[in-house]
C-alpha cells in the first residue's frame, strides 16, 4: 500500500471542532501538534499544515508569527481554518501568510476537495506558464483588486487611476503574450470575489478586442469587469462566502451590491460608464432584472456586454455547492436567455470562450 500523505495540524488548547481531523484521517496520516509544542520537526515531511487556532488570543499569535516565518514553512501550503468568515480574521490570516483559508463545518466533498487542491498545488503550476509580463500584471492586478475592496468596504478612497494603470498593464501583457495562460492563473485564486472580477475583466476584454473597440474603449471594459462588483466589498463575507445554500433573506442582502457600487463609485467620482457597469449588470432585457428594472433601450451597451461576461463567468466557475458549467454549456444556456441577454452580443461571445482568432495585434503598442 503507498504512504498517505501527511498533514500538520496547528492547535491551541480551545479548538472547538474536531470533526475535520476524523473526516481528514481518513485520507491522509494526520499529525495533531499543540502551537506552544511546534518544532520543525513536526511539519517538515508534511506537504500541508492546516492552521486552526483563535487569531484573537494575543498569547498564540506570537508563536504562530514565528512559525509561519519560519523559511522551512514557506514551502508547505498552509490552511488557516478561520472561525467565520469576518473580514477581520480573513486579513490577518493572509498578512499572517495563509495560503488559503475556509471555515468548518462546510460540506465535505468542498473541504476535501479544497485540500487536495492545495497539495497538489494547480495554482503554482499554471503561474509558472506565465510570462514575465503576465506575471507581472496579474500580481499588480491582484493586488489592486484586494485593496479597492478593503478600501471599499472600510469606505476609504477607491482609486480610478490605481485600477486603470493595472488594467493596462493586463492590456498590455494580453497584445504580447496572449490572455490564456493569465486567466488560467487567476482561474486557481482561491478568493471567489477576487476571481470572479478578473476574470469578468479578462472576458470583457477578449470580448472587446473581438469587437475591435478602441483602446480607451477596452481599457474602459477592463476596469468595468474588474470593478462591477464592488458594491460587493459592502456585503458581509459571512453571507458572500457562506458554502451552504444561502436564504432568501441573504440573497435580498447580495442584490444590494449594484446599489452599494453605484454609491461607492459615484462618491469618487468614478467615470459614468464604470458606474452605470456596477449599478445596472444584474438589469435583464424584459425589465425583470435589478436593481432598477430597466427595459431594452434602456440598457446601454456597455453594460449589456457586462451582463454577458458575469453571466459567463457565474456559470463556468466552481461555487459552494453548485459545480462548474462547461463553457458550451453555458453559453448554450445563455443563449436560451434571450429575454435577459442581447442575443446577437451572446452569439459573438461564443467566439470569445470557444476557440476562435481574435485579432490582438491592433492594440500592441
Ligand atoms: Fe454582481
Ligand atoms: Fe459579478
Amino acid at each position: 500500500m503507498s504512504r498517505k500523505i501527511a498533514i500538520t495540524i496547528v492547535q491551541d488548547n480551545k479548538t472547538i471542532n474536531k470533526k475535520y481531523i476524523d473526516l481528514l484521517k481518513q485520507h491522509y496520516s494526520v499529525k495533531l501538534v499543540n502551537i506552544d509544542a511546534i518544532v520543525i520537526e513536526s511539519f517538515i515531511d508534511s506537504e500541508l499544515m492546516i492552521v486552526q487556532i483563535n487569531l484573537n488570543d494575543p498569547n498564540v499569535i506570537t508563536p504562530l508569527k514565528a512559525l509561519m516565518a519560519l523559511p522551512e514553512r514557506s514551502h508547505i501550503p498552509t490552511l488557516f481554518l478561520l472561525r467565520e468568515f469576518s473580514r477581520r480574521e480573513i486579513i490577518q490570516a493572509s498578512t499572517l501568510g495563509a495560503t488559503d483559508y475556509t471555515t468548518y463545518p462546510c460540506p465535505e466533498n468542498n473541504f476535501l476537495q479544497l485540500i487536495n487542491n492545495m497539495i497538489h498545488k494547480p495554482e503554482k503550476k499554471a503561474w509558472e506558464q506565465l510570462s514575465e509580463t503576465q506575471e507581472e500584471a496579474l500580481k499588480v492586478s491582484l493586488k489592486v483588486v484586494e485593496k479597492t475592496f478593503h478600501n471599499a468596504s472600510l469606505g476609504l478612497e477607491v482609486s480610478q487611476k490605481d485600477v486603470k494603470d493595472s488594467c493596462n498593464l493586463i492590456i498590455e501583457a494580453t497584445a504580447k503574450d496572449g490572455l490564456t495562460d493569465w486567466m488560467n492563473a487567476i482561474r486557481q485564486h482561491h478568493d471567489y470575489t477576487y476571481r470572479h472580477s478578473m476574470m469578468v475583466c479578462g472576458y470583457l476584454l477578449s470580448f472587446g478586442m473581438l469587437l475591435g473597440v478602441s483602446k480607451t474603449d477596452l481599457q474602459m471594459l477592463a476596469v468595468g469587469g474588474m470593478i462591477h462588483d464592488i458594491g460587493k466589498a459592502k456585503t458581509p463575507l459571512k453571507i458572500l462566502d457562506k458554502p451552504t445554500e444561502l436564504t432568501p433573506e441573504e440573497i435580498n442582502v447580495i442584490k444590494k451590491h449594484p446599489e452599494d457600487g453605484r454609491h461607492i463609485l459615484e462618491k469618487q467620482n468614478w467615470d459614468k460608464v464604470m458606474i452605470d457597469i456596477a449599478a445596472h449588470h444584474h438589469e435583464k432585457l424584459d425589465g425583470t432584472g435589478y436593481p432598477d428594472g430597466l427595459k431594452g433601450t434602456q440598457i446601454s451597451d456597455a453594460v449589456r456586454i457586462a451582463s454577458i461576461a458575469n453571466t459567463f463567468s457565474g456559470l463556468t466557475d466552481k461555487q459552494p455547492g453548485k459545480p462548474a458549467m462547461t463553457a458550451e454549456k453555458a453559453i448554450e444556456r445563455m443563449l436560451e436567455m434571450d429575454d435577459h441577454l442581447d442575443f446577437p452580443l451572446v452569439l459573438s461571445f461564443r467566439d470569445v470562450v470557444l476557440p476562435s482568432k481574435i485579432n490582438i495585434d491592433q492594440y500592441k503598442r
